[in-house]
């Protein structure tokens, strides 16, 4: 049977929108999903053999980084003026599936072009403060996408600083962390995935101290010399850890760091003051212990840095499978 000239027009977006997706930001860069496409529908699927062991023994950064794919092909199916629905039933691996219901004048076309310009940036931010407005725009985004946003008050700062260095610590003298950090920062070419040395910024001392990707000290970026003065700290946090919640979490996420860098803003993102559990349970302190803390973002202004190096993606005919409709 022919397949209708229509049919091969929403695949082709669909196949466009999980291409998008690969951009989107992961764990470790661990890119733990897989997409299925089959006429007008595509299902997106965790990859458990991605899921990190020492770092996410419950799979809660996995269902986020899944969840900001998942938000990337939405924002890309968009733009390209295809109206989708999209329902989160999580059964083992299968996570969500997105249905193109039709045609619709394109959206979100500005958050579509920040998908490829968006890179984590792990340098100090400069002086110029993010405004109140921004931090709005963004909390009402996330809440749209059914998560919260805690911006961390200056008077917050320093415990937030403490829950971070607690958490490196733990995991430095954690063999089993240790190995897993070296197997994702020593990554052959051909996997497309994981964190080189490139995007790691030498450790100095921060305000908050981010993740050493490089203990060996070979990170190629200097941390800089702005001093994080005007940077935002923001806790993403959603009311429980069920699996549906983080999945759209991670959309929060997404759609966070895509308007953050749309307006011009540098980020990057905190977890590891979120693995270990005590430092875990000073940051559910820090938002009143109203929710579970899914994971922190900086977000501030480099404006004349030149943008940090783009990290690998996987090959998309290891992530995408487009079934033969018969
Ligand atoms: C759930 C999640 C947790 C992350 N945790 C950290 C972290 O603790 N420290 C950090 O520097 N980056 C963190 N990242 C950013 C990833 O390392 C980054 O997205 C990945 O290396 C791909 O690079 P890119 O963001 O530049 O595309 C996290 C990203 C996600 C989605």
């Amino acid at each position: 049977m022919l397949i209708p000239y229509a049919i091969v027009g929403v695949m082709t977006a669909l196949e466009d929108a999980a291409r998008a997706a690969q951009h989107a930001p992961s764990v470790f860069n661990t890119q733990p999903w897989s997409w299925r496409i089959t006429g007008t529908t595509m299902e997106l699927f965790a990859d458990p053999a991605r899921q990190l062991d020492a770092v996410d023994k419950q799979g809660r950064l996995l269902l986020l980084s899944c969840g900001a794919a998942l938000h990337h092909a939405r924002v890309a199916l968009a733009a390209a003026g295809r109206a989708v629905s999209v329902s989160r039933e999580i059964s083992g691996n299968f996570l969500a599936r997105i249905q193109v219901e039709g045609p619709a004048a394109p959206t979100m076309v500005d958050l579509a072009a920040a998908i490829p310009e968006r890179h984590s940036d792990r340098r100090s931010f400069g002086g110029q403060a993010v405004t109140e407005e921004e931090l709005t725009t963004l909390r009402r985004l996330v809440e749209a996408e059914g998560a919260y946003l805690h911006v961390v008050r200056p008077d917050q700062v320093a415990e937030l600083g403490i829950s971070a260095e607690r958490a490196a610590a733990a995991e430095r003298d954690d063999p089993a962390y240790q190995a897993e950090l070296a197997r994702w920062t020593n990554r052959p070419d051909f996997t497309g995935d994981g964190v080189p040395p490139a995007a790691g910024v030498r450790q100095e001392l921060r305000r908050v101290p981010i993740r050493d990707f490089d203990p060996a000290g070979s990170a190629a970026l200097p941390s800089g010399d702005e001093h994080d003065q005007g940077t935002a700290y923001v806790i993403l946090f959603g009311r429980s850890d069920t699996p549906t919640e983080l999945l759209r979490g991670g959309e929060a996420l997404s759609a966070l760091l895509l308007r953050a860098t749309a307006d011009g803003l540098s980020t990057s993102v905190i977890s590891d003051a979120i693995e270990v559990e005590w430092p875990r349970t000073l940051v559910r302190g820090l938002i009143s212990g109203i929710g579970e803390p899914y994971v922190v973002v900086r977000l501030g202004y480099l404006p004349d840095a030149p943008p940090p190096p783009p990290t690998p993606r996987r090959d998309p005919r290891d992530v995408i499978t487009v079934v033969e409709q018969q």
